[in-house]
């Protein structure tokens, strides 16, 4: 935002005056995040390249932006409290002494100086090999639909890539490669590691495992999970019908046959003489109430 700010201000002069852009050009070319990488539990310099040029600062700030936390490493002349233990400042850079994987993520450095407020980004990785992969196969799989299959791991940083094994042979991208897989038709996304048969089929039943890799540490392979195409079983829908319909009409006779014996007027009457036999504390015109209600 403040670079916008700074920017807007800048340009229409820009226009007027190429030789004065220079200064603005290097406000945009710093916007350019640099990448660094750091294995966790390491130091990482974070240089600050909006100070070039500056001379003594006026005011100088770092912000840092993570998954899902925003917040100053930086700010009133200090490191706050949550770098004031781990981290160094110094007018060029900052030092982290042990970076966590919680520090993954963009640092800036905002420079008001000389040639008035300049920004430059930081983009650190913070190394963290893969975990154990959990590769997640549909418990149950019907040949012609569709299955989708993935490989499921939160540590790695850098985000890993993926790949999928069948019976332990690497399965490849394009199933044409391989005579193994040509009757198979699939999708493998290498980036999500999500497999997908669209249609399954017979050919598809195996035992499946995945391996998350991002060239820190080694790789990591998952347990295998099988999966076992099945058709849709016709022959079994059709019998479950049929007794469902004996049963229905099993008891549909039952009920006649009860009905017609009068069964269910006896039990009627049993009911009445219960009723009948209560009122005895009840007035005369209580009980003629209650029995012309019952007749
Ligand atoms: C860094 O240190 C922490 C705490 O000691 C540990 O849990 C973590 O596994 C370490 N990271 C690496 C990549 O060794
Ligand atoms: C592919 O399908 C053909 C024809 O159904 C069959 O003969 C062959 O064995 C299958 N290949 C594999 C690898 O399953």
């Amino acid at each position: 935002m403040a670079e916008a700010a700074a920017r807007s201000l800048r340009g229409p002069r820009c226009l007027l005056w190429a030789l004065l852009c220079a200064g603005s050009w290097s406000l945009i070319s710093a916007q350019t995040p640099q990448v660094i990488q750091v294995p966790e539990n390491h130091s990482v310099n974070l240089p600050c390249k909006a100070i070039a040029g500056q001379g003594t600062p006026s005011r100088l700030e770092w912000k840092f932006e993570g998954s899902g936390n925003r917040e100053f490493v930086y700010y009133h002349d200090q490191l706050t409290d949550n770098y004031k233990n781990r981290a160094e400042f110094h007018l060029n850079e900052i030092y982290l002494k042990s970076a966590t994987r919680q520090d993954s993520g963009k640092y800036t450095c905002q420079v008001v100086g000389d040639s008035g407020l300049s920004e430059s980004v930081v983009d650190l990785i913070v190394q963290v090999p893969p975990s154990k992969p959990k590769a997640e196969v549909p418990s149950s799989v019907t040949i012609g639909n569709r299955a989708v299959l993935s490989c499921v791991e939160t540590d790695g940083s850098p985000p890993p890539t993926f790949k999928w094994y069948r019976n332990d042979i690497l399965i490849p991208t394009d199933p044409k490669t391989n005579t193994l897989f040509q009757n198979s038709s699939y999708t493998l996304d290498s980036k999500t590691g999500v497999l997908t048969f669209e249609p399954a089929t017979a050919f598809d039943a195996g035992d499946y495992a995945c391996e998350a890799d991002n060239q820190v540490g080694t790789s990591q392979k998952s347990e295998a999970v099988r999966m076992e195409p099945s058709e849709v079983n016709v022959g079994g829908i059709v019998a479950a019908v049929v007794v469902l319909l004996i049963v229905f009409g099993l008891a549909a006779f039952g009920i006649w046959f009860a009905y017609s014996r009068g069964f269910f007027k006896r039990r009627d009457t049993t009911n009445k003489k219960v009723i009948y036999s209560q009122p005895s504390t009840r007035s005369d015109g209580e009980f003629k109430q209650t029995s012309s209600f019952l007749v």
